[in-house]
């Protein structure tokens, strides 16, 4: 990919974007519109961070950016047909991306396999993990859109639920899951074992926060990993958390974890 093609693939997606405001006449709409619009330019941020601390080829990092700004190019139409960004409640979004890209000729004038890579990417960023049989450069820039994603998303969720807590009943987004005062045994089980937790799995704020934790297993490039810690993100989800030994057990193997990852020889 060039530089030229990445400024055409920003502008369509600004235009396209641009097409779901109603200015005002839906202002639940444009609110989660403007979200998932602000989310992209953040994510795009994140990946050139990333990139930063790989050794990547210039047409990989412009290739990887595509991948960033298009990843959830899905979501814009799945708001405005469900109202909600519930894949469960509604549909996969990396699928209806794939076909959002495909109906508007997006990708055309690019080469086939860098298609394939976006498309890949798109298809695939939010699934639970990246499928074993994706091709090798499809699934590597997969995991680098997954890490960017999560990154933002981290930010994000920490800024929405300390908003939540300061202020529920005037909190004005979809709130998902039950404020109960526990986490899950079955999500608490999974994040301290290592494994990932299936989404229907959680039910309540804090196994969603528990979840968040456990993203550390799920993050592909070290530079990501760094940025986390730089960030304090784990810290700032450990202290929305209940204090009881089992969580804290949890929060402490997680911290070990991340930094054997960073520091494998000790
Ligand atoms: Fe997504």
């Amino acid at each position: 990919m060039d530089s030229g093609q990445l400024n055409r693939l920003k502008k369509w997606f600004a235009e396209y974007v641009g097409g779901f405001y109603t200015g005002g006449q839906d202002a639940y709409l444009d609110k989660h519109i403007r979200l998932k619009e602000e989310h992209t330019a953040r994510v795009c941020q994140e990946m050139r961070y990333i990139l930063h601390g790989l050794k990547v080829r210039q047409a990989d990092g412009l290739l990887a950016e595509a991948a960033a700004l298009l990843h959830d190019v899905g979501r814009f139409e799945q708001f405005r047909r469900y109202r909600t960004y519930a894949d469960p409640k509604s549909c996969d979004h990396g699928l209806l991306g794939c076909q959002v890209l495909c109906e508007n000729g997006t990708l055309e004038g690019l080469d086939e396999p860098e298609k394939k890579i976006l498309l890949d990417a798109v298809r695939w960023h939010g699934a639970k993990t990246v499928p074993s049989e994706l091709e090798e450069r499809s699934s590597y820039f997969c995991k680098l859109v997954r890490d960017a994603d999560k990154l933002d998303v981290l930010g994000l969720l920490i800024d929405n639920f300390t908003r939540y807590y300061r202020d529920p009943k005037h909190f004005d987004l979809e709130v998902e899951f039950a404020d109960e005062p526990f986490v899950s045994p079955d999500v608490l089980k999974a994040v301290f074992s290592g494994q990932l937790v299936d989404y229907r799995q959680i039910r309540t704020l804090h196994d969603a926060q528990m979840v968040l934790l456990g993203w550390v297993y799920d993050i592909n490039f070290g530079p990501a990993l760094v940025r986390i810690l730089d960030k304090q993100y784990l810290d700032k989800i450990a202290a929305f958390l209940p204090e009881t030994p089992e969580v804290r057990r949890a929060v402490e193997h997680i911290f070990t974890y991340v930094r054997s990852r960073l520091n494998p020889s000790h």
